[in-house]
């Protein structure tokens, strides 16, 4: 368990709109973390709330958020010079430093988290081929970024290839990969985890449950049946860990801790 610590403020350096749902939040911090980390982001007199960090550079960072709800509603109104906090880096990373050639697969909001894994793959030369699940053109985002740094980005609306974004991924697999990384939806994660299981290959990825404080004192992010907390233990597990949780691919707990089905 963490200590609970004061919110860093910063200032927005830019906001980018990536989408008609998505922004990139530019924060002006020399923030210290690594690939799969989270911060809990903090909007004074609304909430906290935990976000990937979606790149990082040496004076700056960045957050890519998707307008869900409440929270994202107020985050998406803050402009270039306005305030916010947060609290961490928090949580496990994704080893890649001694890969060669890597998969990764990003969809939804769980695109930046492996954004930077892919930033900081290719600053460590590792090849990198990056499968963006979307459902639609419009929901694409990060391509151009991911490309600019050498990144080989495959999604089903490139060439019009019509094959869903599980079927790509079984495609790809067959390539040499050291290992797979993934996060986005739990449904496909489920899928990549089966397939790693059966085909002995090295993979991680990232799970999303409700997280209220980031460092183990609420117990709002444990899962079924291991009692581990997420937000300490996770985001980041591999795939023998993510096979152990019983709730993974059936059911997460809302913020009331509801259990609700993914199918
Ligand atoms: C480790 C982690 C990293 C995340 N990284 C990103 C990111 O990089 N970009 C991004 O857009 N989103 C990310 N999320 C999800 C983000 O926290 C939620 O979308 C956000 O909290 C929604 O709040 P809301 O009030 O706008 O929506 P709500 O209407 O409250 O909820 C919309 C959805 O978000 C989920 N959610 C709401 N609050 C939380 C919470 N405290 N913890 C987890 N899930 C919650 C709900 O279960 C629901 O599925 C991450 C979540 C986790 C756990
Ligand atoms: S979010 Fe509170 S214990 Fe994990």
């Amino acid at each position: 368990m963490q200590h609970i610590e004061q919110p860093t403020i910063v200032t927005v350096k830019e906001v980018i709109k990536e989408s008609s749902n998505f922004k990139t939040f530019v924060l002006d911090y020399p923030l210290d973390a690594k690939p799969g980390q989270f911060l809990m982001v903090w909007l004074p007199g609304v909430d906290s709330k935990p976000f990937s960090v979606a790149w990082q550079k040496e004076n700056e960072f960045a957050i890519g958020v998707i307008k869900v709800g409440p929270y994202t509603k107020e985050l998406f109104k803050l402009k270039k010079g306005d305030k916010l906090g947060f609290t961490g880096p928090y949580g496990t990373s994704y080893n890649f430093e001694d890969k060669k050639k890597i998969l990764i697969l990003g969809g939804g909001s769980g695109i930046a988290s492996v954004t930077y894994l892919a930033q900081r793959a290719r600053e460590n030369n590792i090849e990198v081929d990056f499968l963006i699940a979307a459902k639609d053109k419009k929901s694409i985002v990060y391509e151009k970024w991911l490309e600019d740094q050498g990144i080989n980005v495959i999604h089903r609306f490139k060439k019009n290839n019509h094959e869903r974004a599980w079927d790509m991924f079984k495609e790809l697999s067959s390539n040499n990969y050291d290992s797979w990384y993934a996060c986005g939806p739990e449904l496909l994660l489920k899928k990549i985890v089966d397939l790693s299981i059966e085909k002995k290959t090295k993979c991680q990825v990232s799970l999303e449950r409700y997280m209220k404080c980031g460092i183990g004192v609420c117990g709002s992010c444990c899962v079924d049946p291991l009692g581990i907390c997420l937000c300490q233990a996770g985001p980041v597990v591999n795939a023998t860990f993510a096979n152990n949780i019983s709730e993974f691919g059936e059911y997460y707990r809302d913020g009331s801790g509801a259990k609700v089905n993914f199918k």
